[in-house]
């Protein structure tokens, strides 16, 4: 079966207006921390070997968090590598500082961090290598 959107808009509103506030957000969804990278920026150039602070908004953080626990990993383009910058340190913290590593020099870097599920930073440059990629 398939919906409108302005199907699902008039429901979603129905429900929202009908419930008290407690239960219009879905409890599942309640603790899952999903934060906003606010550095490296669009624009950020990075060199390596550098150390520089990984920064994110955790002004809407709950108070319970399903996995306070962060990855912060690096992708390329469209594809996210293997490389970690940082692991295990709490989410909460709102910046954790890394290194840059030893890769290719690009403007299509992006940092995903990792906690309840992933969010992207924008593409940022990083250089020293010499190589362009
Ligand atoms: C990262 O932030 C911490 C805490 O504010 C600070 O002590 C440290 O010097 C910063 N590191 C860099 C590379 O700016
Ligand atoms: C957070 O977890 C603690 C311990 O399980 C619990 O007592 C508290 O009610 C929870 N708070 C919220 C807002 O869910
Ligand atoms: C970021 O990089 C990706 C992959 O190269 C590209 O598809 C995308 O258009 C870029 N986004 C912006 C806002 O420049």
């Amino acid at each position: 079966m398939k919906f409108s959107a302005a199907f699902l808009a008039s429901a979603a509103a129905l429900l929202a207006s009908t419930l008290p506030m407690a239960t219009a957000t879905p409890v599942a969804a309640r603790d899952v921390f999903v934060p906003p990278i606010t550095y490296p920026h669009a624009g950020t150039v990075w060199y390596i070997g550098q150390t520089h602070n990984v920064t994110w908004d955790t002004s809407k953080a709950p108070v319970n968090i399903t996995n306070g626990k962060g990855i912060i990993m690096l992708r390329k383009g469209d594809l996210t590598t293997p490389v970690i910058l940082q692991n295990n340190f709490d989410i909460r913290k709102g910046r954790i500082e890394v290194r840059v590593p030893w890769v290719v020099d690009g403007s299509d870097y992006k940092l995903v961090l990792f906690g309840d599920s992933g969010n992207f930073s924008p593409n940022f440059t990083i250089k020293g290598s010499g190589v362009a990629w």
